[in-house]
């Protein structure tokens, strides 16, 4: 059918003159009395189709019927439009076809929102009619970068050395810390696979396979709360390298991320290397994990400077061993009392603080509630340490370090948020090291792995083990760009002693561990090279690569926020046959709530 196709975006005023045959949906039409004008649209773009009753009278009687959205076989002859006529906002505006023939190949219904205009629908809807969106000139700009974005990441991953392995889909679980997804065994009951959370263990076992460097565009499945940028089921640049350090690491990425950037059409340009900071600095400066470099308004420490004030609030709270930090708002002396007390402490509280204190600084002074029980000295030091000049405002809270880091940071994005102090045309990326190997989990107050059981310790801390494994750096690296996570990584543990003190310091017992992880430490006791790794979202690259704010546009057919997929209604029951031959029975629903 397609051998003399031309495609709709491609015919050009050279071309005038030629016959030619295009294939494509209804974009618009208009009957002009006896002319009937048709936009023919297919993924290249569009080309004025004209049908003449006197010259094409069949053509125009099958036309007379088209709505927008059929699909239509037109054969004609390209013409030059009248110089007045000329759309000079298309590519193909100085050509239209003079159809000789109009065969309609499917009518369709009318669409249940305009598939010819970027027009902002409800993303149900969208979701439902998943085809007449991704149909729409925005979704197929996005599907299309990021399928020559991962063709460019799968090339430049190759040349530098790397095989592609695919590790199964069906396995024992990961330790990535999600919610499993889980699927039951027919052939053994009562035994079920889970879907990957990541690659990690068979990517580990690669290594120790001798493989080398090994990648994957791998899909990951997690069973997790949905945001912005969080879906069920996503995709990762998944590697692991043999015989390296962490430079090694960041060497591969930063030239595999940067190259198949610049090459997809992706906004911007990257530079390498990526500038780093250690998790500490991280925490110190910008009270958060992953910081937006984009702007500075860095948090800056008062402790010192206020310890002795007259202010009981900060002066009870650092006797009591806690922090007072602040920042200085550019320009912040048009923040109200009301702004300060209303919204901003809001955003605080949210993070635990109790409170927000503020000054102005002000031609003539320092002003604000709480001034009077600073000295003159410590009013300078105010000014000297968070850099606020006159106009300025100084925002501080004193609290737990946890607290005023949480607080702050989240603060600090707010404001920049609020004033637009981030160029959104900046990419900044950069590298966040050395972090915590543990952290206390919330629910349980148990000690937990920040990344996971097998990444590798700073090698200064190994003996805080069983001493204070809550102070231990470790050696896993995060990307950060413009304040969010693009991917994480480690160098691995591969000293079967170590792993031991690590999973004791967990509280994970040699026979759980050997019943959980058992195949890899065996693996491992096999000759297992030093190694690390690293995956990077890609839906993530993408999404910032082509400034997108909801990873749902970059994702061909993606799960609303209640993890279900509007257009084959899955998840979905199943036959009571299917679970019986799964040796499944369902529990009543739960209690809501
Ligand atoms: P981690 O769990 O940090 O590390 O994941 C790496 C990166 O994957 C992306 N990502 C997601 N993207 C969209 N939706 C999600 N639900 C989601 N979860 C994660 C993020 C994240 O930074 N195996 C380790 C890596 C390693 O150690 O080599 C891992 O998966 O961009």
């Amino acid at each position: 059918m397609s051998t003399d196709r031309t495609n709709c975006g491609l015919p050009r005023a050279a071309d005038a003159g030629t016959p030619m045959t295009v294939y494509g949906w209804v974009d618009r039409r208009r009957d002009h009395g006896g002319l009937i004008f048709l936009d023919v649209r297919d993924h290249t773009g569009i080309l004025q189709v004209v049908i003449n009753p006197d010259t094409a009278p069949q053509a125009h009687a099958s036309a007379h019927g088209v709505r927008l959205e059929y699909v239509l076989r037109v054969h004609g002859e390209l013409r030059l439009r009248e110089p007045r006529s000329v759309n000079a906002h298309r590519e193909t505006g100085e050509v239209e076809l003079y159809a000789d023939q109009c065969e309609v190949l499917a009518v369709a219904k009318t669409p249940p929102f305009p598939v010819n205009e970027d027009t902002d629908v409800e993303e149900g809807l969208r979701l439902r009619h998943r085809y007449l969106d991704l149909r729409r000139s925005r979704l197929q700009r996005n599907l299309r970068a990021r399928a020559t974005f991962i063709s460019h990441l799968r090339a430049v991953m190759a040349e530098q050395g790397f095989t592609e392995i695919e590790t199964p889909m069906m396995i024992r679980a990961t330790p990535e810390g999600a919610r499993d997804y889980l699927v039951p065994s027919r052939l053994q009951h009562g035994s079920f696979y889970a879907l990957p959370q990541s690659p990690q263990l068979y990517k580990q076992i690669c290594m120790v396979a001798g493989i080398d460097r090994y990648f994957q565009i791998a899909r990951c499945m997690r069973d997790e709360d949905l945001r912005a940028d969080r879906q069920p089921e996503f995709t990762q640049l998944d590697i692991e390298m043999s015989f390296v350090d962490e430079e090694d690491v960041a060497a591969v990425l930063e030239r595999a991320i940067a190259y198949a950037w610049s090459v997809s059409g992706f906004r911007g340009a990257i530079s390498t290397p990526f500038p780093r900071l250690t998790w500490r600095e991280a925490m110190d400066r910008y009270g958060v994990d992953k910081p937006d470099v984009r702007f500075r308004m860095e948090l800056r420490d008062l402790t010192e400077a206020l310890r002795a004030s007259g202010f009981r609030v900060f002066a009870d709270v650092v006797a009591g061993g806690g922090v007072v930090k602040g920042i200085a708002v550019r320009g912040g002396a048009d923040l109200t009392r009301g702004d300060i007390e209303g919204r901003l402490t809001e955003v605080v509280r949210t993070f635990q603080a109790r409170g927000l204190a503020y000054l102005w600084r002000r031609d003539d002074g320092w002003q604000g509630g709480i001034a009077k029980f600073f000295t003159t000295a410590e009013l300078a030091a105010i000014g000297a340490i968070t850099g606020a000049d006159v106009g300025d405002a100084v925002l501080m809270v004193a609290d737990r370090p946890a607290v005023v880091a949480a607080s702050l940071g989240a603060l600090r994005t707010h404001i920049a948020r609020e004033r637009s102090l981030a160029d959104p045309d900046e990419l900044a990326m950069i590298w966040v090291t050395e972090f915590p190997m543990f952290e206390r989990d919330e629910e349980t107050g148990e000690v937990a792995p920040l990344h996971h059981p097998f990444t590798m310790l700073h090698p200064d801390d190994v003996d805080l083990l069983e001493t204070d494994p809550l102070r231990i750096r470790s050696r896993a690296y995060d990307i950060v760009l413009n304040g969010r996570e693009i991917g994480s990584g480690s160098i691995r543990i591969t000293d079967p002693a170590i792993q031991k003190r690590v999973f004791a310091a967990m509280g994970i017992d040699t026979e759980t561990a050997q019943r959980k992880f058992g195949f890899l430490l065996e693996a491992f006791q096999y000759g297992v090279p030093p190694h690390g790794g690293f995956a990077a979202g890609v839906e993530r690259l993408v999404m910032e690569g082509l400034g997108e704010e909801n990873i749902r546009d970059v994702i061909a057919f993606p799960k609303n926020q209640q993890a279900q997929e509007p257009m084959t209604s899955a998840p979905a029951p199943v036959e009571k046959a299917q679970l019986v031959e799964l040796g499944l029975q369902l529990a009543p629903e739960p209690p809501k709530g």
